[in-house]
């Protein structure tokens, strides 16, 4: 697959065939991956890959951990949403609960698919990825690179992904289960497996286009 292919197929999969993936399918993805471009070539991220037994634990943990109190991610979670960011966030939320079937006013509903992020999706892999603390921001950058190389390798291999901030609300359940290196820091997750015939998939949202994202001359 070219990689402009890859780019307009893929989209965010939230709905994953029970089936198993290939522990060598996924080394296929970082196979991939590994070549992004990153800071001085550091490479300042690692990768914590769960599946079978491993990945039901802590998606078990994670839910529980949901229903006990607040998540705590190393990173925040942003609260301020200035224009056009707000507007997008807002139109991409309606229209995936649009998609779903789910009034804006269900809360219910709502609260019930927000859960949902908290269990991967039911995916059957989840990549946590993490990040060297030493280079901030351009540590961030880098993993942004490798995050989508993960995406779209993962669609020309023919899997469904998600990226996940979700994945990333309890450092210390993944913690529980990998040898996290001292100073890498939980920034989020992939969630990858074959993808189901669900409405949750069919959700295409809008992308700036070339015009809106171009900055006036004065
Ligand atoms: C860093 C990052 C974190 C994300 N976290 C979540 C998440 O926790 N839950 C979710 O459903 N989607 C998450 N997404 C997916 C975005 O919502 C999605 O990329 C966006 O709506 C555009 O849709 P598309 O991926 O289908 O093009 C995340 C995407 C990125 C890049």
């Amino acid at each position: 697959m070219d990689v402009l292919t890859a780019l307009r197929t893929r989209r965010s999969i939230r709905a994953f065939k029970p089936d198993p993936v290939d522990e060598a399918l996924l080394r296929r993805v970082l196979d991939g991956a590994r070549e992004a471009p990153s800071w001085s070539n550091t490479q300042p991220y690692l990768v914590a890959l769960a599946t079978g037994a491993k990945l039901e634990a802590v998606r078990t943990e994670f839910l529980a951990a949901l229903d006990a109190g607040p998540p705590v991610p190393a990173f925040g979670t942003p609260t301020d949403y200035p224009p056009p960011l707000k507007e997008r966030r807002q139109a991409t939320g309606y229209g995936l609960y649009g998609a779903l079937g789910i009034d804006k006013r269900d809360l219910e509903g709502r609260a019930k698919h927000f859960r949902r992020n908290y269990g991967f999706f039911e995916a059957p892999a989840v990549m946590f990825l993490y990040v060297h603390e030493a280079l901030g921001a351009w540590a961030v950058l880098d993993c942004g690179l490798f995050l989508q190389s993960i995406l779209l390798q993962a669609t020309a291999l023919g899997l469904g992904s998600c990226a996940q901030a979700t994945a990333g609300a309890f450092p210390e359940v993944v913690a529980r289960y990998f040898a996290v290196p001292e100073r890498y820091r939980l920034l989020c997750g992939v969630s990858l497996g074959y993808a189901a015939d669900a409405p949750a998939n069919a959700y295409r949202p809008t992308h700036a286009t070339v015009d809106e994202l171009l900055i006036a001359g004065r």
